[in-house]
């Protein structure tokens, strides 16, 4: 994959360089050239910003600048066909062309899924902004020639692009075939898993009150009239089946040697040898973890049909949360703030394996 960073700051990408990430540049695996966009300014002040029209505070980034700097990385196809790239080859599905990613708060949320998508493409755009952003006519030109997305990293705001590019070209890159030592920790991690991204909650505009589609403390799947559970969806019918892909869940406590540090112990299942005891032991944690953290993410499991088992239900059960979930995901009568940990009944060693 070929990743382009156009910025002010070309410095703050020295990170690229170092760790797994910096290996696979070197190995050649990732392609990475950072561009100072001053490289494209007109003046001797290497102006790339001017005062935004209709007033207000801060300055805007000039699309002249911008758009230099694009034609130049990604020339328009007409110049690229006349270079001799196969037009089909600017086409072809899975992204043989450019892609724009534009960091700002103003964009769609950055995902586990967008990440994995991203993989997909070959070459990656990424243009930082500064100040209040860039003049949005250049993003509109961008978009007839090529597929751009403005992505925020979360809902905060930042004094620039940068970090938030930095971010992403990590979730990224640690992705591709060949730069994380083990090919199962990806899959492995929070969020991870296939379906990761999948389910949102209906947006139906109600306060609240939904009933989550699984069963209240039963163990058997709600929404079957059979009370029966179907095997297809990785899960085994009968209740003892060890834990499949961790989709949509966080990723529960980890431990490594000495067995016993400062007094605290190991939790007994992992030194057990019985791995779908283990497996279902840490399935359980990260049940509890996201309840605790991400009571959103619960919600959108317990949306998506073949995400939560019986034993999860047990689990959500346990911790009374397998009845009533409100409209924003947060246990109706909780109350306090999500990631008190005190408020969840039990931790996974206090629960049958
Ligand atoms: N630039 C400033 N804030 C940002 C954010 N939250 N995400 C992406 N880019 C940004």
């Amino acid at each position: 994959m070929r990743i382009d960073i156009v910025t002010i700051f070309p410095e703050y990408f020295g990170p690229l360089g170092v760790s797994l990430i910096g290996k696979a540049a070197a190995r050649g695996d990732i392609d990475f050239h950072v561009h100072d966009l001053r490289e494209w300014a007109h003046d001797i002040h290497r102006t790339v910003d001017d005062a935004p029209f209709g007033g207000g505070p801060g300055m805007v980034m000039k699309a002249q600048v911008w758009a230099e700097a694009l034609d130049e990385i990604a020339p328009p196809a007409a110049l690229q066909a006349a270079r001799g790239v196969p037009a089909a080859a600017l086409a072809a599905p899975g992204g043989a062309g450019p892609r724009l990613i534009v960091p700002t708060p103003s964009g769609v949320p950055f995902t586990q899924a967008s990440a994995a998508r991203y993989t997909g493409c070959a070459q990656l755009i990424f243009a930082c902004g500064r100040y209040e952003g860039i003049d949005a006519r250049f993003i509109d030109e961008a978009r007839a020639r090529m597929p751009v997305d403005e992505v925020s990293i979360g809902d905060y705001v930042l004094a620039g692009g940068e970090a938030a590019v930095l971010v992403m070209v990590e979730a990224v890159s640690r992705l591709l075939p060949g730069v994380l030592g083990n090919e199962r920790s990806a899959s492995d991690d929070s969020f991870g898993g296939a379906s990761s991204g999948a389910g949102a909650p209906p947006d139906d505009g109600s306060a609240g009150g939904p009933v989550l589609p699984g069963p209240t403390g039963t163990g058997a799947p709600g929404g079957r009239p059979d009370g029966g559970w179907s095997t297809g969806n990785g899960w085994s019918s009968g209740g003892t089946e060890t834990a499949a892909s961790m989709a949509g869940l966080l990723e529960g406590p980890v431990y490594t040697r000495p067995r016993v540090w400062r007094g605290r112990e190991v939790p007994e299942v992992l030194l057990s040898g019985d791995h779908a005891a283990i497996a279902r032991w840490r399935r359980d944690a990260a049940l509890l973890r996201t309840a605790a953290n991400r009571p959103d993410l619960i919600w959108r499991a317990a949306a998506d049909p073949g995400t939560l088992s019986p034993r999860d239900w047990q689990v959500l059960s346990a911790m009374g949360l397998s009845g009533v979930v409100r409209r924003d995901g947060a246990e109706p009568d909780a109350g306090g703030m999500a990631g008190e940990p005190a408020r969840l009944p039990a931790g996974p060693e206090n629960m049958a394996h």
